[in-house]
């Protein structure tokens, strides 16, 4: 039995706008198409790993608007187990993404039922003794940034006392990193602007990236994995990096949840007891079908097509 992937975190109903490019203050631009679609980190990296065909739960909220049936309809559709899938008075999270040409995106995040998790009053847990014992089994725990850090910081402290991977993908509200979270993730997994801004260096080149990896690594992280998009991804680990080239689209139409199919596919093959560099390009054929098509959750793959394109790149290579 597979030790199921368990991701705590956003969903988010995300309002597309097409527009040429972001207005400017003040400015009023007409959008050339509008559609709400499912995503937010967390129920786009729950949604993947099950399209992927691995068991996985998602932990989060959602509230008590129409927006609430779109998420839970599109993550049951994916395949993710629900058990744990909450429902707060008040709004769903939501997000409005503005997709530029070439696929390119700016976001902007609402937090609703993402945020509104109770306080840790007493030292009575947020989540009910059911949750917690699913992390405390899990073949990993997937994290990011768009619920209450001391969520975060409470979930990664039960799975790292149980010896459960916590990977961190750094997406999400920017906020500084609690050091409290930090130390207690397996890995690490920041773009290029997400991990200058965690260690105040500069991250254009690989030689900046290295050396910024290995100063998140001198806090106590394990491993840490750069998401470069087109310049694909570099894993620092105690002891080899791996630089992962990205697998190139024919047409990139939207790079929205291409990161956290990335962090995704990478985990859950990592569970799946892959060598990183095998996980490496798992993921990078997942985040390469992933910008194909519009939409976070619409455009996640399935194991069949990552397996196909992976033959398609390197023919009779085994996975
Ligand atoms: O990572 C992409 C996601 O960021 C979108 O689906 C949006 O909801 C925001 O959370």
């Amino acid at each position: 039995i597979q030790p199921p992937l368990v991701v705590v975190g956003s969903a988010n109903a995300d309002i597309y706008v097409e527009v040429e490019r972001v207005p400017k203050e003040g400015e009023t631009l007409a959008a050339s198409s509008g559609q709400t679609l499912p995503g937010g980190k967390g129920a786009n990296q729950a949604a993947c790993a099950a399209r992927l065909n691995y068991p996985t739960y998602f932990i989060g909220q959602v509230g008590t608007d129409n927006f609430a049936n779109l998420l839970r309809d599109s993550l049951q559709a994916s395949g993710v187990k629900l058990d744990f899938l909450g429902t707060v008075a008040g709004p769903s999270g939501h997000a409005i993404v503005m997709l530029q040409p070439g696929g390119k995106n700016s976001i902007i995040i609402v937090g609703g039922a993402n945020v509104s998790w109770p306080r840790l009053d007493g030292g009575i847990s947020r989540l009910s003794e059911r949750a917690q014992n699913l992390i405390r089994r899990a073949g990993a725990v997937l994290l990011q940034r768009e619920v209450p850090d001391a969520l975060n910081i409470e979930v990664a402290k039960i799975a790292r006392m149980s010896n459960v991977p916590v990977v961190l993908d750094a997406g999400g509200i920017d906020a500084a990193m609690p050091v409290e979270l930090l130390k207690n993730l397996t890995i690490f997994s920041p773009n290029e602007t997400e991990l200058a801004r965690l260690t105040g260096m500069p991250t254009e080149t690989t030689e900046e990236v290295l050396a910024a990896a290995a100063t998140v690594q001198s806090m106590g992280v394990q491993q840490v994995l750069v998401k470069r998009g087109e310049k694909g991804s570099i894993l620092v680990d105690k002891d080899c990096v791996i630089m992962q080239p990205a697998i190139m689209a024919p047409c990139v139409v939207d790079t929205t949840g291409a990161g956290d199919t990335f962090t995704a596919a990478y985990t859950l093959a990592l569970i799946e007891k892959h060598s990183p560099t095998d996980a490496l390009r798992f993921a990078a054929a997942a985040a390469s079908i992933c910008v194909r098509t519009k939409g976070a959750i619409p455009s996640m793959p399935n194991r069949k097509a990552v397996l196909q394109l992976l033959d398609e790149q390197s023919p009779g290579k085994e996975y």
